[in-house]
């Protein structure tokens, strides 16, 4: 395995699933607003709002009418992935979620859009640049 191979299996990758959850593998440490810390290698995130189980899917997308392709594009200059590392994800009360730490965020095609070293996840659905967060979620008044 070349060194290249390896840095790319040691990074933290979210890709967006077509009206689904943002799915997430790598090194992920993730809190919850009830102070939970879970070490895991795959998340599949919340993004529609509706999740019983936030941050993590428990499937609502799939009755409550979400609808999100999955289509960003590639940011207009993607910077060179950083080096692999744990990623931490925390929960903003009625707001995103934030990952600290290296991800590369791909649309629905896997296609890289972002190499990010801070990242604002939509979770309430209603963000226009999906799968950021746009502050969207204040004017709808989430709650989660
Ligand atoms: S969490 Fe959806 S716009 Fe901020």
């Amino acid at each position: 395995m070349s060194e290249t191979q390896e840095l790319e299996l040691a990074s933290n990758v979210g890709f967006t699933a077509p009206n689904g959850p943002f799915i997430t593998t790598g090194d992920l440490h993730i809190e919850t607003l009830d102070g939970q810390k879970l070490s895991q290698p795959k998340a599949s995130l919340c993004r529609c709002g509706a999740s019983a189980k936030k941050p993590f899917c428990d499937g609502t997308h799939r009755t409550s009418g979400f609808a999100d392709p999955g289509e960003a594009a590639p940011a207009a200059k993607i910077d060179s992935p950083a080096p692999a590392g744990p990623l931490r994800v925390t929960m903003i009360p009625n707001g995103p979620l934030i990952a600290e730490g290296p991800l590369t965020v791909q649309n629905a095609h896997r296609q890289t859009i972002a190499n990010n070293t801070t990242t604002a996840l939509c979770r309430c659905g209603a963000s226009a640049s999906k799968p950021y967060c746009d502050g969207s979620h204040n004017s709808i008044g989430f709650e989660g």
